[in-house]
């Protein structure tokens, strides 16, 4: 490769007395190709002009990957860190400009431990969002866990960058159920929560994947479940009213109380109004009058399950099963979309007219969609410093933009310009001063670092960092200065490192 120089051979070689063979692959390795490919969710990062890794470590035990952190360190080989490879900009598996760097899939390392009597898990960051309901479920029937609707998304990115989902207005986000995590920091130290310091601690637990060290594992706390929860999904057409009934949801949904999470995606001329209720239909229905009367809801639209039933009907359709949470393959229909995203917090609900022009946006052709979470109730009552996510009281909503093209028909010029063009559109409607964003949904449009010195700049960074981090960015900053001052771990959005004393 032109990449490759003497440093790289010093990687392999120093790797040799640690990692077996067989988890290393080169880029001449016949498996190197598919298994780069293996957990990309956005074809758009898999093309010849993509800038790949010169090395794919697969560490099957922690000291593979303590190993990996010092061989690369010593030998100027930086490391991506890929638990399900989900990121929106591809930064766990490639590289914006030219960088020697391996990555490290984490993808065998993802074993789940429940116990059930105490209501707690050890999950391993390999592990999709899937398995670890899976083993929830498997464990117990009145146990659930408050994370992302897909179930391949990994734990160890979806956890580093916040986490929400369903169960987000009774039980806040997995950040808010973490309890403790096992780092490996620059130094190729296994670190707990006792011994990486408090802010440490704090920063790995929402701060964004990357920068602080490699988290190999994650306790979580469980959360109760009833035994019978409710789905629900509501279409309504624009001729329906979809314009007023979305109008009125921005000021219900953040209201209701908190076993009840009624999220919006509109696309098109058609707003799907999908719940999930932690009761059963007898129990919603009244509530449902008595709030919502506009979504002129009734008994037939209820499905009664278990909660992790619930779990693949939402996210797979009808006709998926519980044993679905466990596919972690990326589906060839996937890999046949490119996509851009990117998302907003709603502070004020946006006026009704607004939501007019909104829905005509959403027809025009090579447009995308968007769909809105509810906050209040518990994701709201978590003070803004008591993690780096700081999105919390008086947040309504969260709005993620989408627009998705078909490979085969080009890069997606249009349809990332409809998505740049709309957001410059929501402007006056969002959060501003910083306008927020949401990490896990990142998007390089907010900002990129700028390397000064071999570092990443703090002042560049805020420019990004404010919009998702807010005042939390420099505590950030300071926890990276003091677990990684010379900032190996880094990419493209990483937070960058701010010594103590400044
Ligand atoms: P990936 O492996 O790509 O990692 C993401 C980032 O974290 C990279 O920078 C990577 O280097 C770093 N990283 C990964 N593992 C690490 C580790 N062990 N230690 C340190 N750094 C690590 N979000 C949400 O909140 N709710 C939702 O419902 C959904 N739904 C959803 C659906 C689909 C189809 C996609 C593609 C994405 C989502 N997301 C989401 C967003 C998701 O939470 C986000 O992309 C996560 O970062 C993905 O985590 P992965 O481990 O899969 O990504």
């Amino acid at each position: 490769s032109s990449q490759a120089s003497s440093s790289d051979d010093g990687f392999l070689k120093c790797l040799s007395a640690s990692i077996p063979g067989q988890l290393v692959f080169t880029r001449s390795s016949p498996s190197f190709t598919p298994l780069l490919k293996s957990s990309i969710r956005n074809p758009k990062f898999f093309t010849p002009a993509t800038v790949r890794p010169l090395y794919i470590v697969t560490p099957t035990n922690a000291s593979h990957v303590q190993a990996a952190v010092a061989c690369g360190r010593r030998s100027g080989v930086r490391i991506r860190v890929r638990s399900g490879g989900h990121d929106y900009e591809g930064l766990s598996y490639r590289a914006v400009r030219n960088e020697t760097f391996a990555v490290l899939d984490l993808s065998s390392l993802r074993a789940v431990r429940v116990d059930a009597r105490a209501s707690t898990a050890w999950v391993d960051s390999g592990a999709t969002l899937g398995e670890l309901y899976y083993a929830v479920g498997k464990a117990s029937g009145l146990l659930g866990f408050p994370a992302g609707l897909c179930p391949t998304v990994g734990v160890g990115g979806h956890f580093s960058g916040g986490g929400f989902g369903m169960l987000l207005r009774k039980y806040g986000m997995a950040i808010d159920n973490v309890i403790d995590a096992v780092l490996v920091d620059v130094r190729g130290r296994l670190l707990s929560k006792n011994t990486m310091g408090s802010d440490v601690f704090w920063a790995i637990r929402g701060g964004g994947g990357e920068s602080f060290g490699v988290v190999l594992s994650w306790q979580v706390r469980l959360v109760p479940v009833p035994p019978t929860v409710t789905v629900f999904n509501v279409p309504v057409t624009a001729s329906q009213g979809a314009v007023d009934v979305v109008t009125r949801w921005q000021q219900v949904a953040p209201a209701l109380p908190d076993d009840l999470m009624i999220r919006v995606v509109v696309q098109q001329q058609t707003a799907n109004f999908q719940s999930l209720f932690l009761g059963t239909c007898d129990a919603l229905l009244p509530v449902m009058s008595s709030r919502f009367p506009e979504l002129r809801f009734n008994r037939s639209y209820c499905r009664e399950m278990t909660w992790i039933q619930s779990v693949p009907y939402i996210y797979l359709g009808s006709g998926s099963t519980v044993e679905d949470l466990l596919n972690r393959t990326t589906s060839a229909s996937v890999f046949a979309s490119g996509y851009k995203a990117t998302s907003d917090y709603v502070r004020r609900a946006i006026p009704r007219d607004a939501w007019a022009t909104i829905f005509a946006k959403l027809s025009q052709p090579n447009a995308g969609l968007m769909i809105l979470d509810p906050y209040g109730a518990a994701i709201g009552a978590v003070p803004e410093s008591a993690t780096p996510y700081p999105h919390r009281a008086g947040v309504l909503y969260n709005i993620q933009y989408m627009n998705f093209w078909s490979m085969a028909a080009g890069a997606g010029a249009v349809q990332t310009k409809w998505i740049r063009d709309f957001y410059a559109f929501m402007a006056p409607y969002v959060s501003s001063s910083p306008r927020e964003a949401y990490f896990n949904y990142r998007d390089l449009d907010l900002g990129e670092n700028v390397i000064v010195g071999n570092v990443s700049s703090y002042q560049a960074g805020m420019v990004w960092g404010q919009k998702y981090f807010k005042d939390n960015y420099k505590r950030l900053a300071m926890a990276k200065g003091e677990i990684d001052p010379e900032d190996y771990f880094r990419n493209e959005q990483s937070i960058p490192p701010l010594a103590k004393n400044k």
